[in-house]
């Protein structure tokens, strides 16, 4: 063959070299995670030493938090949240409801059935109460936190547990 031909030749084979090779590049770093290797322990088989004694991995997961246990934190978050947006400690509103979000993600984890409601209950009350917050508007929050309790009971209700109705406490705890 002619050098003529060979040229365009040459550069389309080292082109289409350098396409694949950035092609497979790209795909490596899109790669979806490893998926971890199903353990090969059996968490009633480890054994953690406290200083109470011995316990397995197994009893130390079943006791983490569940729901009742977060919802006592969620209530009382609530709580704080509520006097201190009334005193405009705006801060402190804002930080008693990202905890109170913090502790919610635990019972999405210790109660993964429960998560879809939870997540959903948060895009549909807790974000528009935390914009009244970051806005400092009393009146806006007013009715946010008014929606908001609703929706927890509205929670409660579906969930079987109609007696759960939270309400706000009278008195205000001591705020700084
Ligand atoms: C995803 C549904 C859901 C939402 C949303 C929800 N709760 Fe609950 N809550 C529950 C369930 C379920 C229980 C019962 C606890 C259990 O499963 O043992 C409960 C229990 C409670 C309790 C009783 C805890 C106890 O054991 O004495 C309080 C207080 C409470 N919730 C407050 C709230 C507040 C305040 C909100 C809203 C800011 C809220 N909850 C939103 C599902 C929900």
């Amino acid at each position: 063959m002619e050098t003529k031909t060979m040229v365009p030749i040459v550069i389309s084979v080292v082109a289409i070299l350098i396409a694949g090779a950035a092609l497979s590049m790209g795909y490596r770093a899109v790669q979806a995670p490893q998926v971890p290797v199903a353990p090969t322990i059996n968490p009633a088989q480890v054994s953690i030493t406290t200083s109470h004694g011995n316990l397995t991995l197994a009893q130390l997961a079943e006791i983490q938090p569940g729901l009742g246990t977060v919802m006592l934190e969620y209530g009382n978050r609530f709580y704080i949240m509520y006097y201190a947006a009334k005193n405009g400690n705006w801060d402190l509103a804002s930080y008693q409801l990202k905890e109170a979000l913090e502790i919610q993600e635990t019972g999405e984890t210790t109660r993964p059935g429960r998560a879809p409601m939870l997540k959903s209950f948060e895009s549909a009350y807790l974000e528009p109460l935390n914009n009244t917050i970051n806005a400092k508007d009393w009146n806006a929050f007013q009715t946010a936190y008014n929606n908001t309790v609703q929706g927890c009971n509205g929670c409660h209700a579906a969930n079987k547990f109609p007696y759960i109705k939270y309400t706000l406490p009278s008195n205000p705890p001591s705020l700084p």
